[in-house]
């Protein structure tokens, strides 16, 4: 399976193990790391990859020209032939989104004493949050603080986050994860009960918590338990495709469309909360992307049309190691924490390149560097990787710490035959996550009245570089207060007589600033057909 070439290289790689494992390599400088930047990261480049916008709240912004398409297509409801006037469901909050977010707004909503109903356009669980695999992070040691998560998110976010967003974040995580430990999260815990956690990119202390690699998937597991055993409403295949307003321009409600029957149906709600995820599925710039299928950025196209502004929309991440061979997972998440197993990541010549540990955007510029003017990846299939030294993790942590800690990696490996404790494997740049999004206040406002948003449909939590497992925390914990917030709000709020006329504004808009677009959005799933 592996070429020649590829099993040359492995025999550097090993021939140098013992030597790049006791090796310490340096950090990067904050100038080193800004050329870096500049030079090689996707979100740095300037030419036709991205537009900017003719219209709406954010006109004249910069955002990636797929994003770019769909903000400014055409609604996939022509509003007059709409009827309004007697609605299918009658709930306070609607959530739109059926992953972590949109859970955990369900069940604080419904804590609320609120009538909840969730919409997802694939089924509960069918999310980003499921596909999380490295873990949560939270400042709950003796030697840690939520000022210092603050800060090791803040510079890791090159200072870009909104303050009250990420003081929100790190202050509430202990909570967050004490609350998920209620509800029956397995977290790995040492035979004491303390909670094990390791580092990530850019943290200065150990704060990760996780449950195996399938930190994602249990949090999800127990979160979708917790909603459907409350017997909370969840409409499933069917996805929101407007925001409703009413006549006071305030959010109340949404127009779904069964993807089945292909029926429109109409959702009348005294709140919204957005909970739609990211869009890996628009890969940008040609990557590959680790994310789940449904992830198409519908939630800002949603919030767009309806006046709600963006924020940094024009930065995502690209996960430093997503499979880069064999090809049937290609671009596949291969976790954070196997580098915080200690793992290195090591060129075609068997030369450890860089801190295995350095921020996300730092360490996938590093590898494009390593594979591109440096000439130092290893060629697949499909381009180029650096090679993640998997065997350096046993000799570090003992035997069996692969099958104990990281099970879903050596499992995803070992179907094309890799041993990963024995063999390195290929990595490179993966579309991952969505740094902007929806700008929101600190209550989970956006800037359409009784429009919240939570989760990765969020823009400014966390700056324009996010730390590993603050996605994870953010979903619970804006998850948590959006519903928390949604619900009260919706106490003092009496709908008005429910409104498309911001559809047909903003198509108005778009004529006038000449934009004759057949991109109909949004775009709800990923068009993979040959064309
Ligand atoms: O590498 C990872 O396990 C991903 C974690 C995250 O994006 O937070």
């Amino acid at each position: 399976m592996y070429t020649n070439e590829m099993l040359e290289s492995m025999k550097k790689v090993e021939a140098n193990r013992e030597a790049n494992a006791a090796l310490e390599p340096r950090r990067m400088t904050a100038e080193e790391k800004d050329a870096l930047l500049r030079a090689y990261h996707p979100d740095y480049k300037e030419g036709e990859e991205f537009v900017h916008l003719l219209v709406g709240p954010n006109k004249g912004d910069k955002v990636p020209k797929e994003l770019g398409a769909l903000l400014q297509g055409k609604s996939r409801v022509n509003p007059a032939e709409i009827d309004l006037s007697s609605p299918d469901y009658d709930v306070d909050v609607l959530i739109i989104g059926g992953g972590g977010a949109g859970a955990s707004a369900a069940i604080e909503a419904d804590n609320a004493g609120a009538k909840v109903m969730v919409v997802t356009k694939l089924r509960m669980g069918d999310a980003n949050t499921m596909m999380a695999e490295g873990g949560i992070q939270a400042a709950d040691k003796p030697n840690d603080s939520p000022a210092i998560h603050y800060l090791d998110a803040f510079g890791g976010g090159h200072f870009a986050a909104k303050p009250e967003l990420l003081r929100t974040l790190v202050t509430e995580a202990p909570e967050a994860i004490q609350w998920l430990n209620n509800l029956g999260v397995e977290f790995d815990k040492a035979p004491d009960g303390t909670m094990i956690t390791t580092h990530g990119g850019g943290t200065s202390r150990k704060r990760m918590h996780a449950a195996k690699d399938y930190s994602g998937a249990e949090i999800m597991r127990t979160l979708r338990d917790e909603v459907l055993n409350r017997g909370i409403p969840v409409v499933d295949f069917t996805a929101a495709i407007e925001i409703l307003k009413d006549e006071k321009g305030c959010a109340a409600g949404a127009v779904l469309l069964n993807m089945e029957t292909k029926e429109i149906l109409i959702a009348r709600a005294k709140t919204v909360v957005i909970a739609t995820g990211g869009a890996g599925r628009l890969h940008y710039q040609g990557f590959p992307t680790s994310n789940h299928y449904g992830a198409t950025a519908d939630g800002l196209v949603l919030a767009y049309r309806a006046g709600a502004k963006l924020l940094y929309a024009d930065t995502l991440q690209y996960h430093p190691t997503g499979a880069a061979f064999p090809e049937q997972i290609f671009g596949a998440l291969v976790t954070e924490k196997v580098r915080s197993l200690g793992a290195k990541l090591i060129n075609a010549d068997g030369e450890c390149f860089m801190h295995p540990l350095e921020t996300r955007d730092v360490s996938a510029a590093s590898i494009i560097r390593e594979c591109s003017d440096r000439g130092k990846g290893v060629k697949t299939g499909d381009g180029y990787g650096v090679w993640l030294d998997t065997p350096m993790i046993e000799m570090k942590g003992g035997e069996g710490t692969i099958e104990k800690r990281i099970p879903a990696m050596l499992r995803m490996f070992a179907k094309y035959d890799i041993d990963i404790r024995k063999q390195p494997i290929l990595v490179y740049p993966t579309l991952h996550y969505q740094n902007g999004g929806i700008d929101i206040t600190a209550d989970c406002e956006s800037g359409v009245e009784n429009l919240f948003v939570a989760g990765e449909a969020v823009g400014g939590i966390h700056g324009r570089n996010r730390l590993m497992g603050n996605s994870l925390l953010d979903v619970v914990v804006f998850g948590r207060n959006a519903g928390r917030n949604a619900a009260l709000r919706s106490k003092d709020v009496t709908v008005g007589a429910l409104s498309l006329e911001h559809v047909n504004t903003f198509e108005k808009a778009c004529e006038e600033a000449g934009i004759h677009s057949d991109v109909v959005s949004p775009k709800l799933l990923p068009d993979y057909r040959r064309k």
